[in-house]
């Protein structure tokens, strides 16, 4: 990332990249520097102080004897928040996860982590790395989607990229926090193999890939213990098992108790105070009482030496000990660069949903017709919490204060005047004059939108979760008026995810824009005219809400932290989103990954080659068409039948290829052995398997692969008769597999529970002294 302001500044960040360190060498560095704290001052590193009254979402104070700035912490996954238009509104996170390119998600993470960096902010707070398990999930535009091995990949490059800016990534929310209704009172019931497999697959590749330097935990419980006191998940699964090195912070507010949260292994309590406001500035549940846990025998002295070795190991990791820019939220980082980098994700993540009689882009027109208040300038308001012109970002902590949003309107009526085309605009939402705009052009556009957010703001009734998937202010009764006149309609969507489209049949073209952030208008003119091939694809399935295996429930509100809890099921285990589709037979209206293109791609030559380090799959791809375009070739993998349960086919690979037309490239994709593993719960542990075969397939969506081949597990190479036999070896092997593990099943179930205290306490040793 590049910045032309000041140029020291640009050595300074190239020396403090060089300087990148491993946990091993940071947590050296950080015990030498916390051996002579008191514990008054290790306290003061773990409870934040201004609660929210600051200039920063979250702050710890600093420690003037040591020569210690204090720490800064800012949402979060759109760009900085509350920064005053200084800087960039980024698109939503699931536009980047669009995209499909693991370019773009790292360019973002490193814009955006400069722009955190050169504020002296100390932790971004994100990416959010959710599991969209119902469509109507208030926040799923914050995260990436259904599909747990996209949302780990598209998590660890935005986390690789806001670290390789000298910025901490706050991974979050772990876990299980995938509805905002009754978030602070709810439990997430998630069976062990779906907890590991699909919900904790993100966090997995943000800490042992991502070295994410901090991880933000959920305001809900999990299986009736809060996110913030479970020990089970913090300190055995995090910290022991996935051997997480930083510091765990608490989402706002969360943390109603200082026994079971410090000693479950919470580490910072953010905002610090009990509650809102500004009463409870330094009235919080930890501060001093800690020590008091500590000398009333409640958790050790070492549960909080470790808790400040942690967030000084995370400092150190991420080279924010030294030479660390002062805080300062209003720098002005809304460079050239950004803009063009937000226009080009927006562009690049439009999913084209259809396109009749190639009615896009547009060509051979004199006058457009641009319809709908969606298309219209935006009225800002606090945390976008007015859905009132177009839709550039959703509401709540995660949005960002704009400086402007480029309404498509304007862009559209300028884009035109290159072709001199006249255009006509009706900016209400009202049928009858959205058909009377309509009926002389050419070509109509219908803008409409719907929009989700975060529980604290209500919106229209929304109260963070939409209470439906239909569109807003009339949309379909717009679309049916404007297409009843005119033949030539097109609908573009802004919406955080899927939406009812009972529209259709009635019109010629659509395109799912998302919520692209402040340069909304010329992302969608690009495409509408053209100059840029659309190229997004779905990162989620999207059909008619019944058809999903699970949906928000809109429970009255019970109070935070109660005994009396929402109750979320996960009952479809590892059969979330497209997994279930496929298993129920459900033909969605659009299925995970789809996305046409102005250009056909066509694939070929599906190999797998199973070597010791992972999967190498190759095929060629093939522009057939006669513009460029980018093609995204997407691998899923069926595993082998001695994997019980497993769902028919899972996503495990994908690559964004530019091809002129005509032309053909060669793609390797490397699925490592992780990918290639399920989740034991017996063993609690990964486990690759190692006999029998797994099939390979190959396309453009969930539903569209048409290539498939086989590998087998061992890697041996397999002629056409050996499959058949492979198949009735794998058959026999199976039940005596299940024999085995039956028997060993019970003796390990007799000593269940002292061997399960042992390893409990193995892995909390080694999440307090690891190193
Ligand atoms: C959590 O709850 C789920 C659903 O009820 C259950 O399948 C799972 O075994 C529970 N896990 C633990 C560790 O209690």
């Amino acid at each position: 990332m590049r910045f032309n302001t000041v140029l020291s500044t640009v050595a300074l960040l190239c020396a403090s990249k060089s300087l990148a360190i491993t946990w091993e060498e940071a947590d050296a560095k950080a015990r030498e520097w916390v051996a002579d704290l008191t514990n008054e001052e290790k306290i003061t590193l773990t409870t934040g102080r201004e609660n929210m009254q600051g200039i920063c979402v979250g702050s710890i104070d600093p420690i003037e004897r040591k020569g210690f700035k204090g720490i800064c912490l800012q949402d979060g996954p759109a760009g900085v928040r509350f920064a005053k238009g200084t800087a960039t509104s980024w698109q939503a996170s699931i536009n980047t996860a669009a995209t499909f390119d693991r370019t773009l998600l790292r360019k973002v993470g490193e814009a955006q982590g400069n722009e955190f960096y050169q504020r002296g902010i100390n932790f971004a707070l994100g990416p959010a790395m959710g599991i969209q398990r119902a469509p109507a999930s208030g926040r799923i535009w914050e995260s990436f989607g259904e599909d747990p091995f996209y949302v780990a990949q598209c998590g660890l490059e935005v986390v690789k990229g806001i670290q390789s800016q000298g910025v901490v990534a706050t991974s979050k929310h772990f876990i299980g926090n995938d509805q905002e209704n009754n978030r602070g009172s709810s439990t997430s019931n998630i069976p062990e193999q779906a907890l590991w497999e699909v919900y904790m697959e993100p966090f997995y590749r943000a800490v042992i890939d991502g070295e994410t330097n901090a991880v933000m935990s959920s305001y809900n419980a999990i299986n009736g213990t809060y996110s913030v006191q479970n020990e089970r998940l913090l300190t055995k699964y995090l910290k022991g098992k996935l051997g997480f090195q930083g510091a765990v912070v608490s989402d706002w507010w969360s943390i109603f108790d200082v026994e079971k949260s410090f000693k479950a292994g919470m580490d910072m309590n953010m905002p610090g105070g009990k509650y809102w406001g500004p009463d409870y500035i330094g009235d919080s549940f930890w501060g001093e009482h800690i020590q008091e846990c500590i000398d009333a025998g409640i958790f050790p002295q070492e549960r909080l030496d470790d808790a400040a070795l942690r967030i000084i190991r995370t400092l150190y990791k991420a080279g924010q000990m030294e030479n660390f820019p002062d805080v300062n939220l209003y720098v002005d980082t809304l460079t050239e660069e950004n803009i063009a980098l937000n226009r080009k994700v927006g562009a690049d993540s439009n999913v084209l949903l259809k396109n009749a009689e190639a009615i896009l882009p547009i060509k051979g027109v004199n006058k457009i017709a641009v319809i709908g208040k969606d298309s219209m300038p935006t009225k800002f308001c606090e945390d976008m919490k007015c859905a009132d012109g177009t839709l550039a970002l959703g509401w709540g902590s995660g949005t960002t204060d704009f400086k402007y949003v480029i309404d498509p309107l304007s862009a559209v009526t300028e884009r035109a005047k290159q072709d001199n085309i006249e255009v006509v605009s009706y900016g209400e939402d009202d049928a009858e004059g959205g058909a009377e705009a309509a009926k002389d052009a050419d070509l109509a556009i219908v803008f409409v939108q719907a929009d989700s957010g975060e529980e604290y703001i209500t919106v229209e009734g929304n109260a963070g979760d939409r209470l439906n998937l239909d569109l807003w202010h009339g949309g379909n009764e717009l679309i049916d008026a404007v297409a009843s006149v005119n033949e030539n309609t097109i609908v573009v969507i802004h919406a955080p995810g899927p939406v009812n489209v009972p529209f259709l049949d009635k019109v010629k073209g659509v395109i799912f824009a998302g919520m692209p952030g402040q340069e909304t208008g010329h992302a969608i003119a690009d495409v509408l005219f053209g100059d840029v091939n659309p190229s997004g694809h779905l990162p989620y399935t999207w059909a008619p809400r019944e058809d999903y295996p699970t949906d928000v429930k809109y429970e009255p509100e019970y109070p935070d932290g109660g005994e009396k809890m929402t109750v979320y099921d996960y009952n479809e285990g590892l059969f979330v989103g497209y997994r279930w589709f496929d298993k129920q037979g459900i033909e969605p209206t659009f299925p995970f990954g789809y996305g046409l293109s102005y250009t056909d791609f066509q694939f070929e030559n599906l190999e797998g080659d199973m070597e010791d380090d992972g999967l190498y799959v190759t095929l060629t791809v093939t522009n057939t068409g006669d513009v460029a375009g980018a093609a995204v070739p997407m691998i899923f993998l069926s595993f082998p039948d001695v994997v019980k349960d497993h769902p028919a086919r899972v996503f495990k690979g994908f690559d964004k290829v530019m091809l002129q037309p005509g032309e053909s490239k060669e793609v390797t994709i490397f699925i490592d052995n992780h990918d290639l593993s399920y989740f034991d719960v017996d063993a609690m542990e990964y486990v690759k398997p190692e006999e029998g075969k797994y099939t390979i397939y190959a396309g453009s969506n969930a539903r569209d692969l048409p290539l498939s081949t086989s590998v087998l597990a061992n890697g041996e190479c397999e002629s056409e008769n050996e499959v058949d036999a492979d198949i009735d070896a794998d058959d026999n092997e199976d039940s005596a597999d299940d024999e085995i593990e039956v028997d060993a099943d019970i003796d390990a179930d007799d000593n269940e529970d002292s061997a399960d205290e042992e390893e409990t306490d193995a892995l909390r040793k080694r999440a307090y002294k690891l190193y």
